[in-house]
């Protein structure tokens, strides 16, 4: 297949392209904002520098192509507070043009990445596929419009789209503004790790190549106009995420900071794979501790990776973000 994969320059896209490599002709559009790095993808994979928004590059693009995948995402809830714009732009209107671009030109499939965010929060049981949408950050419902874009598309001209929502990821090359990255690296240097609040937040942990194999069966065989929910196969409050992180690599628990909670911080989230478990057979490999252990060595082993993303707008962003609260 020649498949267009949006996004592929950040964090999941990228492994995904990984996944791919060797088994499919694969093309990849990335803005490369402050997330997006070319060295992220393998060298013999094409990376178009732009934006899905781009509407006469993206029908180029896409007239070639039997699938595309969207990735394309700004993907942090707390920059979405700070600032909703890019978020609106990216995942309604770049949404909306790769779908225009799928039909006008014929794409057979269409794959949108998305989030348990779009569902909000729960405190009891998992959300299924027919849960209602009820998005809290800008991020999560920024995300919804996509999905619901996705969906009319779907109804509207009988696009052959399909939804893919994920839990909480983490692994490797995911940029350090996340949890568990910022804490593993904050851990290395002997710098304080921030809790929002008391911590207690649930958070349902998937490790990103057990996302992306369910991001690809459901592109091969999810039913068109459907959503398939991926959860991970644990949960964990962030206070017992940051206490492993901590133990992973030999500091102790003085360093754990409380700073000011997260503004409409959303307490759990849950979300039931069954879905994909029964009807194509998806279901997560990595358990939680395994795949912590396997993320900390690779940030260990990686230095030329983060080193550099540790300066320069990450600094900005971080000095900004938690300056006054970590003194
Ligand atoms: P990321 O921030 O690491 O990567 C996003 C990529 O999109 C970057 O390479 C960036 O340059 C690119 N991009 C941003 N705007 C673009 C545009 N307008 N046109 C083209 N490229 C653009 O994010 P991620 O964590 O890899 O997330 C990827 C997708 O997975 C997103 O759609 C996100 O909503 C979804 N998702 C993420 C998680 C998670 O825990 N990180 C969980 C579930 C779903
Ligand atoms: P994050 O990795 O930003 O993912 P999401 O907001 O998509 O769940 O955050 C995971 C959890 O960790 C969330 O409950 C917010 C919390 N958190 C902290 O406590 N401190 C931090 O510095 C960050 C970035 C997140």
């Amino acid at each position: 297949m020649r498949v267009l994969v949006t996004g592929a320059a950040g964090f999941i896209g990228s492994t995904y392209v990984h996944l791919l490599r060797g088994e499919h002709d694969v093309t990849v559009l990335d803005k490369l904002t402050y997330a997006g790095r070319r060295e992220n993808l393998p060298d013999e994979v094409e990376l178009i520098v732009g934006s899905i928004e781009d509407r006469d590059l993206v029908f180029e693009l896409a007239g070639d192509m039997d699938a595309v995948v969207n990735f394309a995402a700004e993907s942090h809830v707390d920059r979405s507070i700070a600032d909703q714009e890019a978020f609106a732009r990216t995942h309604v209107i770049g949404t909306g043009v790769l779908l225009d671009a799928v039909r006008e030109r014929g794409v057979p499939r269409f794959l949108q990445v998305s989030t348990d965010e779009v569902y909000g929060s729960i405190a009891e049981g998992s959300f299924t596929e027919r849960s209602p949408l009820d998005p809290s950050s800008p991020y999560s419902a920024t995300k919804a419009g996509g999905d619901l874009l996705v969906s009319a598309h779907w109804h509207t001209y009988g696009v052959e789209a399909v939804i893919c929502r994920g839990s909480n990821n983490y692994g490797p090359r995911q940029y350090p503004e996340k949890l568990i990255p910022l804490c593993v690296l904050n851990a290395f240097s002997g710098d304080p790790l921030p809790v929002y609040g008391d911590g207690r937040q649930v958070r349902n942990w998937l490790y990103v190549e057990d996302f992306c194999r369910a991001i690809h069966t459901v592109l091969l065989h999810g039913r068109a106009g459907e959503a398939y929910n991926a959860g991970g196969p644990d949960e964990c409050e962030n206070l017992e995420v940051v206490r492993r992180i901590l133990e992973l690599t030999g500091r102790d628990e003085s360093l754990i900071e409380h700073v000011r909670d997260r503004p409409g911080h959303d307490r759990r989230y849950s979300l039931s794979s069954e879905k994909l478990r029964a009807e194509l057979g998806w279901e997560p490999r990595v358990r939680f501790a395994e795949g912590l252990e396997r993320t900390v060595e690779w940030y260990r082993d990686n230095e030329w990776w983060w080193g550099r993303i540790r300066s320069g707008e990450y600094r900005e962003y971080y000095e900004q973000h938690y300056g006054r609260a970590l003194g």
